[in-house]
């Protein structure tokens, strides 16, 4: 049989899965102390959801999305991104009539993407989300920017550069929409089939083209900035203050416009600057999505969130070449000798696990010398040898393996001198 796990996803192996732990649990304590409350949504949506929030003329709807039809011959989508669901939850369960707005929601799990697969991108990866839903106060736009710095920061990262800019309101994406297409329409037919389909619909999306990066006219393009209007470029105002309070340092760009179609006013990324960290440089990606509440069938409730996929913060951790802590948590290993001793370590074994003491042992019956190989290479900190004398004296050798120190101890002191020792 010759199966591998399907081009674009990997299996993540035990002695990977330590790292992943430790950063979903940075992960949960910084939602904690922000307040965010984790939301569990299912893995496929109706298709809809997607293309009616996310975009019809994005690549994630046009090109990425892994749809199907059920036995009921419904269509439905593994979750390309989490925002979608949020939202859908937060109306469908009328979380907008909760007493205290914003509602902030955080997410982790696999989202789902067919693209091309190279480094740090993925056709499954775990994305961490939060939404904040139900504020327009641009120090909210600044909290959810801080939390994502900060569980950057949490797992080390230096390197970090954040990205700004605004997308304007809906009245300055409709001028700045017309201005696009003056741009653009007379020499569309030099420009690829994708921008020729997006001049009308969506003419934003062509900044965004890669086939079309170097045309000369990308340069040149009437740039959102001008195009905010007053009260937009007041809001954009604001949330630069608020970063600065929370000394967040930032760079704007213009050009920054975001892949998904949902986003208006604040718009962000977080990118690695770390040397070696590769092509995709995009660690996070978030903005504000006033409107999209509404057209998910809820009343008017303006959002912002962000997202990251784990993969690419550990890259980029293993980029700056931060080194994890230790992780290896064996108290004792157990080496019985002979049948008796055996069937004391078994009781021992269960008996220290009962007591929160980490403890292994040998299932194979192995040589004592390779059992004390098998000690030091999963670090235990102790190793309790019981041979026959031991069983007559009814004790047990207890090594210290970081000083070599040892000593006899009685069965039923072993708990408590364990847990003293450790
Ligand atoms: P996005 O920019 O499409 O935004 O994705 C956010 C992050 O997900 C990226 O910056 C990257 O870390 C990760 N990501 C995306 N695609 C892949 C991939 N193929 N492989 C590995 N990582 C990937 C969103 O998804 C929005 N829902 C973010 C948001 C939340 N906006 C408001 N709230």
């Amino acid at each position: 049989m010759d199966i591998k796990v399907p081009r674009g996803t990997q299996d993540i192996l035990p002695s990977e899965t330590g790292k992943w732990q430790v950063v979903e649990e940075l992960i949960r304590e910084t939602c904690s102390l922000y307040q965010y409350k984790e939301i569990r949504t299912p893995i496929f949506e109706h298709t809809e959801l997607f293309t009616r929030s996310v975009g019809d003329t994005t690549d994630i709807v046009q090109k990425e999305m892994y749809t199907f039809q059920d036995r009921g011959d419904r269509s439905l989508t593994l979750r390309p991104e989490g925002t979608a669901s949020a939202v859908r939850a937060f109306v469908e369960h009328k979380m907008f009539g909760y007493p205290d707005q914003p509602v902030k929601l955080y997410y982790m799990g696999p989202m789902f993407r067919y693209e091309r697969q190279q480094a740090g991108r993925y056709r499954q990866f775990v994305q961490f989300g939060i939404e904040a839903i139900g504020s327009a106060d641009p120090a909210i736009d600044a909290e959810v920017i801080s939390l994502a710095m900060a569980v950057y920061q949490k797992a080390g990262l230096k390197k970090l550069k954040l990205v700004i800019n605004s997308l304007g309101d809906t009245e300055s994406r409709i001028t700045h929409k017309k201005a696009l297409v003056d741009h653009f329409e007379p020499h569309i037919e030099n420009f690829c089939s994708d921008c020729q389909n997006r001049l009308q619909k969506n003419p934003l999306r062509i900044l965004d083209c890669k086939v079309d990066r170097n045309n000369s006219l990308m340069a040149t393009a009437p740039s959102l900035a001008d195009y905010l209007n007053e009260e937009s470029a007041a809001y954009f105002e604001k949330v630069k203050e608020y970063l600065s309070i929370l000394n967040i340092p930032f760079e704007v760009d213009p050009n920054l416009v975001r892949g998904l179609d949902y986003y208006n006013h604040t718009a962000f990324e977080i990118m690695s600057a770390a040397e070696g960290f590769g092509a995709i440089t995009t660690l996070a990606g978030g903005g504000r999505y006033n409107g999209l509440v509404e057209e998910l069938g809820g009343p008017d409730s303006p959002g912002i969130g962000f997202a990251m996929s784990i993969e690419r913060l550990l890259l980029a951790v293993e980029a700056e070449n931060n080194k994890w802590a230790d992780l290896s948590n064996l108290d004792v290993y157990l080496i019985g000798m002979g049948e008796t001793a055996k069937k004391k370590t078994v009781e021992l074994t269960n008996v220290f696990r009962q007591n929160n003491i980490t403890a292994e042992m040998d299932y194979l019956d192995r040589k004592i010398k390779t059992q004390m190989k098998s000690a030091d290479r999963l670090k235990a900190k102790f190793v309790l040898v019981i041979g026959e004398d031991e069983i007559e004296k009814e004790s047990a050798m207890l090594k210290n393996l970081s000083n070599g120190e040892q000593q006899l101890v009685p069965w039923n002191e072993l708990v408590e001198k364990l847990k003293n020792s450790i």
